[in-house]
């Protein structure tokens, strides 16, 4: 079971950027936390980061054929990023929406997401662990619906 694991701009900066919100864990290493969390799970975990949209939806539309679903953090794409949310819809895989940071505890803007009206659900505010939190509940739910 393949699962795609997409950050959207500045989550390379991971590390550097404001820690408060952000934790203090790289992308490599949050990636590699989620490898081996998704071997013990049985699943493949792909990742990618790119800063910019148009990467982030050839990649989907690249690989999402061979992929059971789909963890996104979107960055600030989350807030108006629409052809993401399309190639996401287009996709027909599963997608579950991730935050670092508790996007509802922040500036107004960050309050609406416009992907989570097309996520199976979203997970906000638990740091790295939230991204752990997705690939468990999204390859439980995959395990299940077989
Ligand atoms: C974020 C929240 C967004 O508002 C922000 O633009 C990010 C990171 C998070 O993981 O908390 O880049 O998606």
């Amino acid at each position: 079971m393949k699962i795609l694991v997409i950050n959207g701009p500045n989550l390379n900066m991971l590390g550097k950027r404001n820690k408060a919100y952000y934790g203090d864990k790289t992308l490599p290493q949050i990636d590699a936390l989620l490898k081996k969390e998704g071997k013990s799970l049985g699943a493949d975990v792909v990742s990618f980061q790119s800063n910019s949209e148009g990467e982030l939806i050839d990649c989907i539309q690249k690989n999402s054929s061979q992929a059971a679903g789909i963890i996104i953090n979107p960055g600030a794409l989350t807030h108006y990023g629409l052809s993401l949310r399309d190639a996401l819809v287009d996709s027909g895989l599963p997608v579950v929406e991730v935050h670092l940071s508790n996007i509802y505890a922040r500036e107004e803007w960050r309050a609406k997401s416009v992907m989570a009206p097309i996520a199976r659900g979203q997970i906000s505010g638990f740091g790295w662990r939230s991204y752990i939190a997705a690939l468990q509940i999204l390859v439980d739910e995959l395990k299940v619906e077989k």
